[in-house]
């Protein structure tokens, strides 16, 4: 994995037809894809409908490529690497834990075999995803943990429980999410969120000016995210220990701000 680039604009015309230069044989497959897209997006322009077509086309191709893994050796390292990365953090059996953006279980079967029976909670918007997710549970005979995929419409997170989960995780979602979305999440996580409880999340960072490529593929500064998570009185850091990582993306760990963690010390 090459080091971030967090300067480049890629949606700028100009590293557009550098990159094509630089790389002519992925030129063919980013035409039809993009043409896909296109048809896609015409057809829905609400994103998360629209996202969740482009998953029904990639999961039925390979659901494996669908969440960003070109091969099973690398699906299963990516989901090694979040997997290892939050239990050096200190995820521990007993802890309730919610995947936002579960895909096919690519870390989500690590985590389901680590943690307790029925502590593993996994939703996305992709159905398609979700039935992948299930041949996974079959796949490493993780059945008797009872792990839980929902289906979900958007982010509002309104079905769930208050104060119930120690630890969220959203690996590669809001990378592929127009800031709306993000917002909404960040508006209702620290609802759901344990007091104690964290939420990481990992996003394509720029430092330059944000863009989207596709509508598939969003870039954000740091700051725009840390500010969001102010707004809804949480406290969120960038880690700097993820950047020693080879990977693409950037994490920030949000938890309950000073706020409320003095209004829940209140007997
Ligand atoms: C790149 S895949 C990553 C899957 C998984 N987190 C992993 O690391 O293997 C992104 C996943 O997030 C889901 N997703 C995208 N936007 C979402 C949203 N707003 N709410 C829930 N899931 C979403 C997609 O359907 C897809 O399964």
């Amino acid at each position: 994995m090459p080091a971030k680039n967090v300067t480049v604009n890629r949606a700028a015309l100009g590293h557009r037809i550098a990159y094509a230069l630089r790389h002519p044989r992925r030129v063919p497959r980013h035409m039809s894809r993009a043409a896909r897209d296109a048809w896609l997006r015409c057809r829905r322009p609400d994103h998360i409908a629209y996202y969740r077509a482009v998953m029904r086309s990639d999961t039925r191709a390979d659901p494996d490529a669908a969440v960003g893994s070109s091969s099973r050796e690398r699906w299963l390292a990516l989901g090694a690497m979040q997997f290892d990365y939050l239990v050096g953090h200190g995820l521990r059996p007993e802890h309730r834990l919610l995947e936002i953006g579960c895909g096919n279980l690519r870390a989500g079967w690590r985590f389901i075999r680590h943690l307790e029976a029925g502590h593993y909670y996994g939703i996305d918007i992709s159905p398609d995803i979700l039935f992948a997710a299930q041949d996974t549970v079959v796949e490493m005979e993780l059945q008797k943990r009872l792990p839980t995929l929902t289906p979900v419409r958007d982010l509002t997170l309104r079905f769930l429980p208050d104060a119930h989960f120690d630890v969220i995780h959203a690996h590669s979602v809001f990378s592929h999410s127009p800031l709306p979305v993000i917002e909404e999440c960040l508006a209702e996580v620290g609802r759901i969120l344990a007091p104690g409880g964290w939420f990481d999340f990992t996003f394509d960072r720029t430092e330059g000016e944000e863009h989207q490529v596709l509508r598939e593929d969003f870039y954000y500064r740091t700051g725009t995210l840390l500010a969001l998570a102010d707004k809804y009185g949480l406290a969120a850091r960038f880690m700097d220990d993820w950047e020693e990582l080879p990977h693409g993306q950037s994490k920030i760990r949000v938890t309950h701000g000073p706020a409320h963690e003095s209004s829940s010390e209140r007997p």
